[in-house]
């Protein structure tokens, strides 16, 4: 398939080595910033190109991977004959596309996607067109580049962004403001390395409400008394650190 890219971030980057890799063709690479799409098609054989006057007729699918509040306004700028027109988001509408070409989706990666990436993670993709034929494009596409695809609308696409913002995001912010407090005291985060993965790996072996422990789990009082007393020197962590164990608690209370 011959596949144009509108912009040159995290995921356009991402994708396009995933389309290169799976024997597609990523035909154009256009970018706000012209540098941008010139460093990515670079790394794709593809051609950078300034303007969106210049889109090849050629190409069979169109992503637009920029950010969320980007994509009306581009869209709005958009006139294509024939290809088919994705965006890439969690959270915005499939028919933002509606007026851009007949023939509009969303290629949605459920993964968390960095340029720096030196593996490329397993991404299941949630696709949604405005036909079957779009439809079938988008699977067919999909499936080369991964074996999870699920045909997903906006309604259950925002709800799993939410979703994949909670696994994801949030717990990356523990993770930040617990380097954060490892630092403060001279203790080397690194030693947490191996709990951090075998917790995540835990969940493929089953439920993470059956797997929960520590000392909100065993309704240990004394401890978390002891952990909240340390604290008291950064009261938002404080506050997260109470605002968690209560939720723990409160969820086996109902059990
Ligand atoms: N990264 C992820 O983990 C992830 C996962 C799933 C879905 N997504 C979705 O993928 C899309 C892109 O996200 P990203 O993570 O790749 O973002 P990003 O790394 O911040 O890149 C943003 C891209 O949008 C372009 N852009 C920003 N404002 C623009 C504007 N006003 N007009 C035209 N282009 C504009 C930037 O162009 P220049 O660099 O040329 O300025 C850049 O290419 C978003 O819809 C996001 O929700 C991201």
């Amino acid at each position: 398939m011959k596949v144009i890219l509108l912009g040159s971030g995290n995921t356009a980057t991402v994708l396009a080595k995933m389309i290169v890799k799976a024997e597609h063709e990523v035909v154009q690479v256009w970018s706000r910033n012209f540098d941008h799409a010139k460093a990515l098609a670079a790394k794709v054989r593809a051609q950078p190109i300034a303007t969106l006057d210049e889109l090849s007729g050629e190409a069979d699918l169109c992503i637009m991977a920029v950010s969320d509040a980007a994509i009306p306004q581009l869209a709005k700028q958009l006139q294509l004959r024939r290809k088919v027109l994705v965006h890439t988001a969690g959270s915005v509408s499939r028919d933002v596309l509606r007026n851009s070409s007949p023939n509009y989706g969303v290629l949605y990666p459920l993964q968390s996607l960095r340029k720096e990436m030196l593996v490329i993670p397993p991404v299941p993709f949630l696709i949604d067109g405005n036909s079957d034929e779009v439809n079938a494009l988008l699977e067919d596409f999909a499936h080369s580049l991964s074996d999870n695809v699920q045909f997903v609308d906006d309604a259950a696409r925002l709800n799993m962004h939410l979703a994949a913002v909670m696994v994801s995001n949030f717990t990356n912010h523990l993770y930040a403001l617990t380097e954060d407090y490892c630092k403060d005291r001279n203790l080397d985060f690194k030693l947490l390395h191996p709990l951090i993965i075998e917790v995540a790996c835990r969940l493929t072996q089953g439920h993470a409400v059956d797997m929960q422990t520590g000392p909100a789990r065993r309704g240990d009082e004394e401890t978390i008394k002891k952990h909240l007393l340390l604290l008291e020197i950064d009261e938002h962590l404080q506050d997260l650190y109470r605002e968690l164990s209560e939720s723990i608690q409160k969820l086996y209370r109902k059990k």
